[in-house]
């Protein structure tokens, strides 16, 4: 399966970053046996489409509704119409900042998928819930109620994002990664059928140039979500080049 490597911008970037896209738009065409591209806040998204056309654009959550009395939301449709491919939902932030439940997060993936729109729907357990053993119980239960599982498995991308691991350097062995997406594998494919063996699982949380290539190589590390080092085509095509390896 080819690797899928998308940066997640957060809350950062306003116009004077178009020249950062740029740079990472660069480092991207020179790994085109990698899918890339970059989330980003809503305000840059049709800026960068129209200005980078061909590269990959997303949004970072919609709204469950296609339009209607909700003030301050975008839409999956809105996304799309601004250049958008594809949209993350159910970041752990969002689960935690704007108590997102996994029946939201259903809604939204159903909408962005409705809307013609890739997704890719996080999970991940918080540091007490692993500590207490129950990581995996967690995941798969955030696999059961946050993927629909009557729109097809196309499109469809899963991103394991430890809570503890977003943004603190840490990282879970390679051993706690290898059985998480295992998991995750088997729950697909009990849940959707053999279409489950096609849908990218992610793994997000503190990558890096320096831990890229030892994460993606796990079994089913389909590709990486990142936040912090997905900022500058520096930091960022390391990990390109790495999810490029044979
Ligand atoms: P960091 O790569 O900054 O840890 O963030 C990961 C993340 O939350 C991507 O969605």
């Amino acid at each position: 399966m080819q690797k899928l490597i998308v940066g997640n911008w957060k809350m950062n970037g306003t116009s004077a970053d178009i020249p950062a896209i740029g740079k990472i738009v660069q480092a991207a065409g020179g790994h085109k046996s990698v899918d890339s591209g970059l989330c980003l806040p809503a305000t840059l998204i049709e800026r960068a489409a129209s200005e980078f056309p061909g590269f990959a654009i997303g949004g970072q959550d919609c709204h469950a509704a296609e339009k209607g009395a909700h003030t301050g939301c975008v839409s999956a449709g809105m996304l799309k119409d601004a250049g958008a491919g594809m949209v993350i939902v159910g970041h752990s932030e969002r689960r935690s900042d704007q108590g997102e439940s996994d029946a939201d997060v259903q809604g939204k993936a159903r909408a962005a998928r409705g809307a013609g729109l890739d997704v890719i729907i996080c999970v991940g357990e918080t540091e007490a819930e692993r500590d207490a053993g129950k990581a995996e119980d967690i995941v798969l239960g955030q696999i059961d109620a946050s993927v629909p599982d009557d729109l097809g498995t196309g499109g469809l991308a899963i991103a394991y994002e430890p809570v503890w691991a977003i943004g603190t350097g840490r990282v879970p062995s390679g051993g706690d990664v290898a059985a998480m997406h295992d998991a995750i594998r088997k729950r697909l494919i009990e849940r959707l059928g053999q279409g489950g063996t096609q849908v990218r699982i992610l793994y997000g949380g503190s990558m890096n140039g320096g831990n890229a290539a030892e994460l993606l190589a796990i079994p089913n590390v389909d590709g990486g979500l990142i936040g912090g080092a997905s900022l500058s085509a520096d930091k960022f095509e390391p990990i390109l080049a790495a999810a490029a390896r044979p």
